[in-house]
């Protein structure tokens, strides 16, 4: 078995989408873990991650690394954030925010054993409650299924730094469901158009369903 790199931290054993174990033996939910010449890797399920699935259908700008400063809005109980954690390694680090307790309770666990991943009970639309802890990020990554999507993006933009990066799940359905998916993305990105320069727009289906998922500039 051969792991072929991808990009920096993300690799394909065997056509499956993998990250490398930045703690050996840990598992986050379940996820399988190979070992190749002495490393350890996470599976990585596109059907269980934006990310992982934008990355399967073919995205080109990979600009979450070794060493980056993630915003991760929207972080669930820490699937998709766990392999950010990986990606950034050691000297990055991921900041999870969160706003459902129950969630909170499992990502806690999922951040005990990472030291770069920090569990933040938090609204995303109330930035200065957690401005202060994050400071400037250099890369935005947003998961929120909510109506107000774009304002959420908007807010914390002033956490991300000028040429920095967003990648955002947009899910058409809880934007509007009396409106086409096409039209909603549509509207989306001529929405946030003055602040972002859209650099990718990738369908990820068949991984999940009515969501487009963006990769941004900040102008
Ligand atoms: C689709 S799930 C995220 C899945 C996760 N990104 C992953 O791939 O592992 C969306 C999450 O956004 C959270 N959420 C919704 N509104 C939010 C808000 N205003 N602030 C922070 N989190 C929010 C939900 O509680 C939910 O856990």
């Amino acid at each position: 078995m051969e792991a072929k790199k991808i990009f920096g931290g993300v690799f394909k054993i065997e056509s499956k989408l993998a990250t490398l174990n930045l703690v050996k033996g840990n598992r986050v939910y379940g996820e399988e873990l190979v070992e190749i010449e002495g490393k350890q890797y996470r599976l990585w399920t596109p059907y269980r991650s934006k990310l992982a699935a934008a990355i399967m259908k073919g995205m080109k700008h990979m600009e979450i690394k070794q060493g980056s400063k993630v915003l991760y809005l929207g972080a669930a109980t820490g699937t998709t954030a766990s392999h950010v954690s990986d990606i950034v390694g050691k000297q990055g680090i991921v900041y999870c925010i969160e706003i459902s307790e129950r969630s909170v309770r499992d990502l806690v666990k999922a951040c005990e054993s990472r030291p770069n991943m920090l569990p933040m009970l938090k609204d995303a639309r109330d930035v200065d409650s957690y401005s202060g802890d994050t400071g400037i990020c250099d890369v935005l990554y947003q998961d929120i299924a909510a109506p107000d999507q774009a304002d959420i993006l908007a807010r914390n933009s002033a956490l991300i730094s000028q040429g920095g990066y967003a990648y955002v799940a947009v899910k058409s359905q809880s934007i509007d469901v009396t409106k086409s998916p096409e039209r909603v993305f549509k509207e989306f990105i001529e929405g946030i158009a003055q602040e972002f320069e859209v650099l990718e727009k990738i369908d990820i289906t068949p991984y999940t369903k009515m969501h487009l998922f963006l990769v941004l500039r900040k102008r």
